[in-house]
């Protein structure tokens, strides 16, 4: 079985392929891989399981959009996913996805067991239906909104809809599941989830779920009925046992492994884990995981990234440009784990600069910098002649380091974790102030105390460097190699019972800066300058062709118009033109072209426009006059800014732009027709 060696099985949520992954599900799969390394590094036997959701409407009509089968669009983002991974240094065992036979063949299976034990039944379901979510819901589930009723989980509107369906008996065991959830009181993590399973959910009674859909085409077919595909999530949520093998001759890892020690997943999916799954693997006569553990949610701005929004940030080029362990680092240092957190560029290159360029980055030069001045680059021998005081707490705290990070880890709480290793940081940073060794370098007699001072430092530097594997794992072999430390027996979490087991003699080597402190405010240029930058040049190259048109328009005046002869009545009233009146315009912050409007358009409310009218105007002139717009243009952005119509205007002879008005007395939003 488990060969005497404590095992330790995590998993992530499968994700769903129907785009490129971002930082949010960066954030989940790097956490997984950092609890992995570090209880690897502890002697468990470490199973990290990751993978891809590949079923449901969603993703068959997303390959369709690009002309691909479901397949073909599938393949290429688990192929850009698994790059992702490797380029976060990423160490799954295994990638599951839910298309591979290894996987259908045991859900098909599940599924039949739980017909023939009399867990599903077949029934015809009329309810209100959520296509993107493949949810059915209740009246009394669904909300409302505006009069509208829509999906409780993305509120959108619902459709009725009767389909045939197998159903599970989920409310036969509601009460099984309410007792486990009370007196496995870490079953669910944090406590809160627990108790909003409980009061949202179990309490007011489980309706039994509908689990297989005969709309569905991209799917597992149920074997024994295959007009229907099996509820995604029935499918989903096997992954954590299918990948071991369970059900198949060869269960060596399923044995060896499940239960689970964590799901990790995002607290949007708690529900799933802990009211579905667990009755699930309860009909089938297995246990449950040990802990399911839903962390918050990395936001950008005030909203939870999403592409409909716009606000997604990807990985790589944070990577390209600051390399994976800051980003690595970033992410579990700045929000506590379970708890939201903003993501922005400035807290990301504030945390750089202050955490590993200055504290970390300083500590190891100085140390390995003052051992070069003081002790031609070898490490002191330890000197019992010269105590050292002020050292004392400083070698007591670090030695106690190994605890408190592993009492945080316990927890998850990464963040926590690091701040622990940052307060012995910080400390031999004040430390080194205290001692100055400078001072003591200027006397012969001080060089047992210097050099107790300096073995003190570097012996923290190791203690830091082992402990910051699992968050950052290709740093600790740039401390190595600048503390002289070869030794590979010296790098391990065992090694870390003996402070002060660098040996005396190695030679330390002062290498390149760890991380190079940065100018803050040029890289948020870089980071999201570039990005207005790039927006702005690609709006102002649009204007730009307009423009040309326009002008090449007012040129070609007397050949051939490139309007259609004619149109009828019915084409020109599609366009909505209203006079509006300018009550603020401003130059776009970094263009040359744009200017920004605020526009009154009377009953119908205020609107933002953008025109690349800056160089024929002064926009403090512009306020209180009264223009033509188009208010029905879709919108689009310019320079990162919606702009929602269009400003009427001409050019007159010596090629200068003049706006088009109306005479006096029209009222702001009149219509123009
Ligand atoms: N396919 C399902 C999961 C099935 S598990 C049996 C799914 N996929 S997903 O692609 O939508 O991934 C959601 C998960 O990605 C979240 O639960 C979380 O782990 C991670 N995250 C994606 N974006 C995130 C943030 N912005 N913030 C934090 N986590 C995020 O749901």
């Amino acid at each position: 079985m488990n060969e005497g060696k404590k095992t330790f099985y995590i998993t992530t949520p499968i994700y769903y392929p129907s785009g490129n992954m971002t930082i949010g599900h960066t954030y989940t799969t790097v956490a997984a891989d950092t609890m992995t390394r570090f209880k690897k590094m502890q002697g468990y036997d470490t199973y990290f399981l990751t993978g891809t959701d590949e079923h449901g409407q969603k993703l068959e009509k997303k390959a369709a959009e690009e002309g691909l089968t479901p397949i073909q669009y599938i393949d290429r983002i688990v192929a850009e996913t698994k790059d992702l991974w490797k380029l976060m240094n990423i160490q799954y065992d295994d990638f599951i996805r839910t298309t591979e036979e290894r996987h259908t063949r045991i859900v098909q299976q599940i599924f039949r067991k739980f017909y023939e034990q009399g867990d599903i039944y077949k029934a015809e379901y009329e309810g209100m239906y959520c296509t993107p979510c493949e949810s059915f819901w209740t009246p009394t589930q669904l909300v409302d909104k505006d009069g509208v009723k829509v999906c409780p989980d993305c509120g959108r509107p619902c459709q009725p809809m009767k389909e045939e369906s197998y159903f599970f008996r989920m409310s036969k065991y509601q009460d099984w599941l309410i007792d486990y959830i009370e007196t496995h009181p870490d079953f669910i993590q944090p406590a809160k989830r627990a108790n909003e399973m409980l009061t949202n959910f179990l309490r007011p009674g489980l309706q039994d779920l509908a689990v297989s859909r005969t709309s569905v085409k991209w799917g597992i077919p149920v074997d024994f009925d295959p007009r229907h595909t099996i509820y995604v999530w029935i499918d989903a949520l096997s992954n954590y046992i299918t990948a071991l093998g369970y059900g198949t001759d060869h269960d060596e890892l399923y044995r060896k492994f499940w239960p689970a020690n964590i799901h990790l997943v995002g607290k949007e999916i708690v529900r799933f884990h802990t009211i579905y799954w667990p009755i699930m693997l309860h009909a089938l006569g297995l246990p449950l995981p040990k802990q399911v553990f839903g962390h918050g949610w990395l936001l950008f701005g005030a909203d939870r990234m999403s592409k409909s929004k716009g606000n997604v940030v990807y990985p790589q080029p944070i990577v390209a440009r600051y390399g994976v362990d800051s980003l690595r680092y970033y992410l579990m240092r700045e929000m506590p784990f379970g708890a939201d957190g903003n993501y922005t560029n400035e807290s990301f290159l504030i945390r750089m600069n202050a955490d590993l360029a200055n504290d970390l980055g300083n500590l190891v030069s100085r140390t390995v910098a003052m051992i070069e001045k003081y002790f031609d680059g070898k490490m002191p021998a330890w000197d019992e002649n010269a105590p050292d005081e002020t050292g004392e707490s400083l070698r007591a705290h670090c030695a106690a380091l190994p605890g408190l990070v592993e009492e945080q880890m316990d927890k998850l709480q990464f963040s926590q974790a690091l701040s622990e290793i940052w307060k012995v940081i910080g400390e031999c940073n004040k430390y080194i102030d205290l001692t100055q060794p400078w001072v003591l370098g200027k006397d012969p007699e001080k060089k047992g105390l210097l050099g107790n001072v300096l073995r003190t430092l570097a012996e923290c530097v190791r203690y830091t460097a082992v402990l910051t594997e699992p968050f950052m794992p290709s740093t600790p072999a740039r401390i190595y190699e600048q503390i002289g430390l070869t030794d590979p027996e010296l790098k391990t979490w065992d090694s870390l019972k003996t402070f002060g087991a660098i040996p005396a003699g190695v030679q330390v080597h002062k290498g390149e800066a760890l991380f190079p402190r940065i100018d803050v405010e040029k890289e948020l240029k870089a980071l999201s300058g570039g990005k207005a930058e790039k927006e702005e040049a690609k709006a102002e190259k649009k204007e730009e062709k307009a423009r040309s048109k326009q002008e090449k328009k007012a040129e070609k005046k007397h050949d051939e118009p490139e309007y259609p002869a004619e149109i009828g009545i019915d084409d020109f009233a599609k366009c909505k033109i209203q006079v509006a009146r300018v009550t603020a315009c401003e130059k776009v912050e970094k263009s040359s072209k744009l200017l920004k409007f605020t526009l009154n358009l009377g009953a119908d409310g205020e609107r933002t426009v953008v025109s690349g009218i800056q160089k024929y105007y002064d926009p403090a002139a512009l306020v209180g006059r009264q223009v033509a717009v188009i208010t029905n243009l879709k919108p689009a952005k310019l320079a990162g800014i919606e702009s929602q119509g269009m400003i009427l205007s001409a050019l007159d002879d010596a090629g200068n732009l003049k706006l088009v008005t109306v005479e006096e007395g029209v009222a702001d939003g009149a219509l123009i027709g």
